[in-house]
């Protein structure tokens, strides 16, 4: 029980590291292989891992995934709180998203094919 007690004290330290409990935003985005080659994918990963650092905002929170399901018109991108799936997410759409989720506008109508309430009633 002891040993379990330390797991979880180490996993809450990790998270605590993150930021974790003071996130606004979380960004997904696959990278490929099916939706979009490797080298685009990663490209935009990149990007993406620039635009969070140039905010220096503990606010925003992303991760990179091998696949979303869809496999069409990648990178697949999906954003939470507001359940908006995007595709085609490359750099220079990656800029036109953070600049909506910076100041609250909605996501770009072009980019999102689906949204997902996740529960949340309205
Ligand atoms: S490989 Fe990107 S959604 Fe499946």
């Amino acid at each position: 029980m002891a040993h379990l007690e330390k797991d979880i004290e180490q996993l809450q330290f990790s998270a605590e590291k993150l930021k974790i409990g003071s996130l606004k935003k979380h960004i997904f985005i696959c990278t490929g292989p099916k939706c979009v080659v490797g080298e685009e994918g990663l490209k935009s990963w990149e990007h993406l891992k620039d635009c969070i650092k140039k905010e220096n905002s503990n606010e925003f929170f992303r991760t990179k995934v091998g696949c979303l399901r869809i496999c069409q018109k990648g990178p697949i991108g999906l954003i939470y709180p507001e359940g908006a799936w995007l595709h085609t997410l490359t750099p220079e759409n990656i800029d036109r998203v953070m600049g909506h989720l910076k100041t609250g506008e909605s996501m770009p109508d072009d980019l999102v094919f689906a949204m997902d309430s996740l529960g949340k009633k309205d």
